[in-house]
């Protein structure tokens, strides 16, 4: 049964902002950090073999904190090496903040920005139309597939794209996570079938097997810090519950069972651990490394 509930992503103003408490609230961007500071070198090893320019593709890129990381990453690795850099952006003002953010950070030369304010399947639409034969040497589509319809198309369409040697990255949260725990319990209340809300990259790792294709995967240990959830009325607290649950206006808009038995499941062992008085959910995300398929 579809979900009664207005889905948060229907008010990017709301969205955007429980995005960036929930930022503040949680590791994810660190364990992200340490991931490209550690890891993603390896894995791109092989991207920049014998080429003087490298296409990147990120989808979903937010506010490009992320993606400038791993930019830097790759110059470090390639530095004589150029980027035509393209950014697939749907909110204006996430856009609007990469532009920001680049505009105020140095040494970016080696990279040319593209912006492209539309969603991944406009994206798809745009790149069928325009006939594009160029292809990519790295894409990334991190913390994105929730929101669109068909996630295992999307990553078929975008492997597709890769050049000989080209990595597809992709970033969502662990199956085994707390968010996994509260989406096999609640998916008929909570997931908004018009997009893929509650996939985790157990579903990823299923249909690649399925098929048979191949990838690399990363656990990124991360966790939230959600005590205020729990202090009734508290606008914080208000604003993660909506992230959370991904629905606009949770609290006020939920059935009280509903209400009782998210509150009940969140601080649950399988998705949180209670230290010093703080409740902190498990956020681990995984990554999954794809190479042009063969
Ligand atoms: C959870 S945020 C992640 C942002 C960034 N990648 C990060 O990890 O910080 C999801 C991003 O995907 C964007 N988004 C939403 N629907 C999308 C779609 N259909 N195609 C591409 N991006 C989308 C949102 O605007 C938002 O910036």
């Amino acid at each position: 049964m579809a979900s009664p509930l207005k889905s948060l992503v229907h008010d990017d103003s709301r969205y955007q902002k429980s995005f960036q408490l929930f930022l503040e609230r949680s590791s994810e961007h660190q364990c992200m950090r340490d991931f490209i500071h550690n890891i993603l070198p390896d894995v791109l090893d092989s991207i920049g073999e014998g080429k003087s320019h490298l296409n990147v593709i990120g989808v979903g890129s937010g506010a490009g904190e992320i993606d400038l990381e791993m930019l830097s990453k790759l110059h470090q690795k390639y530095p004589g090496v150029t980027v035509d850099n393209e950014v697939v952006e749907p909110s204006s003002q996430q856009l609007h903040n990469y532009k920001v953010l680049v505009s105020e950070t140095a040494g970016l030369e080696y990279v040319n920005f593209t912006w492209h304010k539309m969603t991944s399947s406009e994206f798809e639409l745009y790149l069928k139309r325009e006939k594009r034969v160029k292809k990519a040497d790295f894409i990334h589509m991190i913390q994105m597939l929730y929101y669109v319809k068909d996630p295992e198309a999307t990553i078929s369409f975008f492997q597709g794209l890769l050049d000989k040697n080209g990595k597809l990255l992709i970033i969502l949260v662990s199956g085994e996570s707390g968010w996994g725990k509260l989406w096999r319990t609640y998916r008929n209340e909570l997931c908004n079938t018009e997009i893929s809300q509650c996939v985790t990259t157990g579903d990823i790792k299923s249909f690649l097997d399925s098929r048979g294709i191949r990838y690399q995967n990363y656990t990124l240990p991360s966790q939230m810090d959600i005590t205020e959830c729990f202090s009734e009325g508290d606008e914080k607290g208000e604003l993660l519950l909506d992230f959370l649950t991904e629905v606009l206006d949770f609290s006020k808009t939920a059935s009280p069972e509903l209400k009782a038995g998210v509150m009940e499941i969140l601080r649950h062992p399988d998705c949180s651990v209670e230290s010093s008085g703080k409740i902190i959910f498990n956020n681990n995300l995984e990554v999954i490394v794809l190479n042009q398929l063969s």
